[in-house]
């Protein structure tokens, strides 16, 4: 059935279910009580107004990603093909937003050995490689096994000159230089970046390579649904329009100002009242699909640098945040479970729970004379997988652990694009509960500035020799 097709978009609704975070499901010490929630109903009418208003006025822009305009997709979508012509590699360079969004799709959309697939298991598309840290054997080992002849390069950074992004361009850059000619590598290369400012736009424009533009109101993690997210995963093959498709049907789950109707806000009510209210300061994402792992680490990201902030938005010391931590389930019963259910009472967990794999794969009957193993013969791996994702989140709710779980029917690009929407509304209205801004990261600028000035940027002299100041006195050695 098509994508478009409203009876189909309502049988992938993702639903969210959050008995388990309730106190009539686990007590009032750490569970949320009904008159909590409806506390929070009239603040959340004024952000709902606020958010609203922003967003007519254009502040929000990732909110409309879902609607962008038919050039800019067809403008993707062209580049997708001309990748998918002429390349066998496609090496995507970028670091924090402009990479985890990327990955989280082609994760959960694409063939779990997608790079071993032949081109034609791969429907023509060409393998991906991903350059998001600086690691000298990682990337000493992609250069070992690329062929340059065949190879593209999508390097993304919005500000246009992250040290690591950057870094890792020049070097692939150079050995592209190397292998085919300078004056045939700029074919090879799509920047993504600022449709204006920065480093990167310039080096683009004076270097002829293709460009896309990362609107200028989206900040990194806000980012998927932009060329950041949709080239790589066009050129993987996925379907870019369904992805969109399915952020607009979330969009329209959150038109409501009323928590309850409101899927994303009621998450986020749930989330910030936990940490607020029921000192849950750690919030696990446990996604039962190793697919999912990547958007586990994504919704990290989001949740971390969002609403992990110094200052209210009124100028007072808050020092707010909850600690996201990622999981995946089946995998981490046998690793962090115990401490879930045993440990401190510091944590609300996320599940993410798979309705069907889109695979039968029975478990065959075998050594019927051990009891301890037979009873799994005849089953499905994945009735399996959704048992145990069932027992976990009973296990912790009988320990009066909270947790809720978001319920995919299927995944495909229709859901993941109401996840990751929902995630995103999500995030934003959280950061108008804790009274900050959910869209700056002064932190991690922090960290720019200083790793600027330790590797000699101009204009950085003074920050360099007060951080040398600071290194020399640092005199605590254990060994
Ligand atoms: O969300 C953010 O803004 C950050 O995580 C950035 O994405 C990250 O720092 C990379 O920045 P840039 O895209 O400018 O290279």
């Amino acid at each position: 059935m098509d994508y478009k097709d409203s009876a189909w978009q309502d049988s992938m609704r993702i639903r969210l279910d959050y008995t388990n975070m309730t106190a009539d499901a686990i007590g009032e010490e750490h569970g949320i009580t009904d008159k909590q929630l409806d506390d929070l109903q009239p603040i959340t009418d004024e952000i709902h107004r606020q958010l609203t208003e922003r967003r007519k006025a254009g502040e929000l822009a990732f909110m409309d990603l879902p609607y962008q305009s038919k050039e800019s997709l067809s403008k993707i979508i062209e580049l997708s093909k001309y990748v998918r012509g002429k390349f066998d590699n496609f090496i995507l360079v970028g670091i924090g937003g402009s990479a985890l969004g990327p990955q989280a799709l082609h994760q959960a959309l694409n063939h779990p050995y997608y790079n071993l697939l032949s081109k034609q298991g791969r429907n023509g598309s060409p393998r991906i490689f991903f350059t998001d840290n600086v690691d000298a054997g990682k990337l000493k080992g992609l250069l070992d096994i690329i062929s340059w002849d065949k190879t593209a390069i999508n390097v993304i950074t919005k500000s246009g000159s992250t040290a690591e992004t950057m870094s890792n361009f020049l070097i692939l850059r150079k050995a592209l230089i190397d292998a085919v000619g300078e004056e045939n590598y700029a074919k090879h290369i799509i920047a993504t970046t600022d449709p204006k400012k920065g480093a990167l736009r310039q080096i683009a424009v004076s270097q002829g390579y293709a460009a896309l533009d990362i609107p200028p109101g989206v900040g990194g993690r806000f980012s998927v649904f932009t060329p950041v997210g949709l080239l790589s995963a066009a050129v993987c093959g996925i379907d870019i329009r369904q992805l969109l498709a399915g952020a607009a049907y979330m969009d329209k789950l959150c038109q409501s100002g009323k928590l309850r109707d409101n899927p994303a806000y009621l998450n986020a009510a749930l989330l910030y009242l936990a940490d607020t209210a029921k000192n849950k300061r750690i919030c696990v994402m446990m996604p039962y699909s190793s697919s999912l792992q990547y958007s586990a680490f994504w919704f990290a990201q989001l949740w971390a640098e969002s609403l992990g902030k110094k200052y209210s938005v009124s100028g007072d010391v808050v020092n707010v945040g909850q600690t996201p931590v990622g999981a995946v389930g089946a995998t981490d019963q046998h690793s962090q479970l115990q401490l879930y259910i045993e440990g401190p009472f510091d944590k609300v967990i996320t599940f993410i729970r798979v309705q069907d794999s889109g695979y039968n794969i029975p478990i065959p009957l075998a050594f019927l004379q051990q009891e301890g193993i037979s009873y799994l013969g005849g089953h499905d791996l994945g009735e399996l997988l959704l048992a145990e994702q069932t027992a976990t989140a009973l296990a912790l709710k009988s320990n009066k652990r909270p947790n809720c779980t978001i319920s995919i029917p299927k995944l495909n690009a229709f859901t993941m694009g109401q996840l990751l929407y929902m995630l995103q509304v999500q995030t934003a209205f959280a950061g108008s509960l804790y009274g900050i801004n959910a869209f700056d990261q002064p932190g991690v600028e922090q960290g720019k500035q200083a790793t600027y000035a330790l590797m000699g940027r101009i204009g950085y002299e003074d920050k360099k020799l007060e951080i040398e100041d600071k290194l020399a006195k640092q005199n605590k050695w254990a060994v």
